[in-house]
């Protein structure tokens, strides 16, 4: 979604974007076809007024006729009531179509995001995209529901006005057709300049809604580094940059809603000019001209309307252009099909073969260089290496979040290329290396995989991960509510959190990224013992920051530069991996507990 082509295809392609959005009218024909009905009714009637009051004044006052003016206010209150009617159908349908479709929009877009490859949130800011998907639709719901309905009403009067203009005086007329092209020229040629600046406002209003949700987020940082003047400072820069931009776009507007007037009042006092030395003439009844200013007001004031709507339009179909590219975005992790779907008790024996990766933003920087391993069934591997080696790394492209540039991974000798992606990411459970959690309670984020969970499965998922204890002694236990990223926890609790919800869908393969910070000696020798309690029931791959797992663990392996560098057990790699002596030396130092044996690290 870069805004600069963005920006340049917005002014070839013109409506073409909006017709994006009519693909999302089509459910509610029923809901259309009585809108537009109702409009074709309050336009004839609004027409068919300029008849009666030609009819009136003619006859009822120039014949003197008060019979013939009763007769006439009776129908005009019957199209008074028809008019009333139309209107609220109009108003009610119309308005009812536009918030209908952009929800439906924003449920579309929301659902496609959801399950797009992560790396499109890499290349394309999600609090961007979040400000984009609230004001783009927003901004469509108040176009459809009133522009579009302002437009075609305006429309109809226009070309019934004029047909009735035409009907009732035909010279008149022309001086009125006469001034149309000199009122569209300039409708097409300002309409192009507000598109293009239309897009380029809601482009700077997304920035800042990007700057709020970011300093929001992390207010502590922003008040602990006394960032508040700075971030006043950029956020008055993209807000003024915002408004200059608006500014520039209302002007254009301005001008154009301005020389419509000035040409549609002058062509009508032209007219009036004209048509007045007719009636004094006598070559028209005076009901004849005060319907030809009927109408032609009406025309005028419809193509003020359609000329004041027609930059809303444009705007809209900006809006349009930008959730259009959101939705079309292609997911670029497909599953090949027929896809394999894992079964509960797959054995879930992992082979990773010769697995090359870079990063999609950053493709020149190799992360895996070639690596390969087994993970067996039932086995606890350790997985250490240096700051940036890539272990991380290692995890995303097993839940195939990304794809290895080459090389392969199976699951049970299935390519996960080829794996149902619910079946495959339902085997594995995930403790991330910072443990996120969401707003709502302690149950729905425990119960975060599995909402159907029992409470026998959430229990013993704590007492797994050792979390039962701390969540007991909340006054409202599982019930005690979270802020917003899990805020109301200690950083060890929200990693003994994390390990429980990842347990809580029975996972065949647990993968464990280690947060090194969080926890002190006794958390440590806890998650010890969850991970003692859940050897055997599952495979576990563990990124290793403390010797207590590392010790654990029935092998480890030593990622640098991108490949495996040695495999096996603590006192192996000690003998013969100098790598790992050194990592481990530093690494583990301070990490030994009093518990820990003499031929540990420190040694
Ligand atoms: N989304 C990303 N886009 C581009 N590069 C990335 C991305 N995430 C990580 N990297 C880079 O990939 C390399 C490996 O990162 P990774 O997070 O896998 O390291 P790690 O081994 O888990 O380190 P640590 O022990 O500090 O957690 C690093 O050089 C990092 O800068
Ligand atoms: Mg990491």
């Amino acid at each position: 979604m870069s805004n600069d082509d963005g920006l340049d295809r917005a002014t070839s392609k013109d409506f073409g974007s909006l017709r994006g959005a009519l693909t999302f009218l089509a459910p509610y024909k029923l809901q259309v076809v009585v809108a537009s009905l109702a409009l074709i009714v309050t336009a004839g009637v609004t027409l068919s007024m300029g008849q009666g009051m030609r009819i009136v004044i003619d006859r009822g006052f120039s014949e003197g006729s008060s019979e013939m003016l009763a007769q006439s206010l009776m129908v005009f209150t019957g199209l008074v009531v028809l008019l009333t009617v139309g209107t609220f159908v109009r108003f009610y349908y119309v308005s009812w179509v536009g918030e209908r479709v952009s929800a439906d929009i924003r449920l579309a877009v929301f659902n496609h995001l959801i399950r797009l490859h992560p790396g499109f949130f890499e290349k394309n800011s999600p609090t961007e995209i979040q400000s984009r998907i609230t004001t783009d639709t927003t901004l469509l719901q108040t176009v459809i529901g009133s522009s579009v309905s302002i437009a075609l009403r305006n429309m109809l009067m226009f070309v019934g006005g004029l047909i009735l203009l035409f009907v009732t005086n035909v010279k008149l007329s022309l001086i009125v057709l006469a001034s149309v092209p000199l009122v569209v020229l300039p409708l097409i040629a300002f309409g192009r300049r507000v598109r293009s600046l239309s897009r380029t406002s809601q482009d700077r209003l997304a920035t800042v809604g990007t700057q709020v949700g970011e300093s929001l987020r992390q207010i502590k940082i922003v008040q602990a580094f006394n960032h508040e003047t700075e971030d006043e400072r950029l956020f008055a820069e993209r807000v003024e940059s915002a408004f200059s931009v608006s500014v520039r776009r209302v002007a254009q507007r301005a001008w154009l809603v301005g020389a419509v007037m000035l040409l549609v009042f002058g062509a009508i006092a032209v007219m009036l000019w004209v048509g007045g030395q007719d009636v004094l003439s006598g070559n028209t009844s005076a009901g004849e001209l005060a319907a030809f200013i009927f109408y032609a007001f009406i025309v005028a004031g419809s193509v003020g309307a359609i000329s004041e709507v027609y930059a809303d339009l444009q705007r809209a179909a900006g809006a349009t252009e930008r959730l259009v590219e959101l939705l079309r975005a292609p997911n670029e992790l497909p599953v090949e099909q027929p896809a394999t779907v894992l079964s509960v008790d797959a054995p879930c024996r992992l082979e990773v073969q010769d697995v090359k990766f870079a990063y999609p933003l950053r493709p020149d920087m190799p992360v895996l260089q070639g690596l390969s391993f087994v993970l067996e069934p039932g086995e606890m591997v350790a997985l250490v290496g240096t700051s940036g080696a890539g272990k991380s790394t290692l995890f995303d492209l097993l839940q195939r979040f990304y794809d290895p540039s080459s090389g392969s991974i199976a699951l049970d000798g299935h390519e996960l290329t080829q794996v149902d992606l619910n079946s495959l990411r339902s085997r594995i459970g995930f403790v991330p290396q910072d443990p996120v959690l969401f707003a709502g309670t302690l149950r729905d984020n425990l119960a975060y995989a599995d909402p159907q969970a029992s409470e026998l499965d959430l229990r013993r998922a704590l007492q797994l991960s050792n979390a039962a204890e701390f969540v007991d002694a909340l006054p409202q236990g599982l019930d005690t509510p979270l802020a917003e990223a899990g805020v109301g926890l200690s950083g060890g609790q929200r990693q003994r959190l994390a390990i429980a919800r990842a347990l809580v869908g029975s996972p065949k393969v647990l993968l464990l990224d280690e947060a090194t910070s969080a926890l002190d000696a006794q958390s440590e020798s806890r998650i010890r013992e969850s991970i003692l309690g859940l050897k055997g029931s599952c495979s576990m791959l563990v990124i290793a920051h403390r010797l207590s797992t590392v010790r654990e663990a029935d092998r480890i392996m030593v990622l640098a530069d991108g490949v495996i560098q040695g495999m096996g057990t603590h006192n192996e790699l000690m003998a013969d991996n100098e790598l790992y002596a050194h990592f481990a030396r530093i690494q583990f130092a301070d990490g030994a507990t009093p518990e820990t044996p003499v031929d540990s690290a420190a040694s």
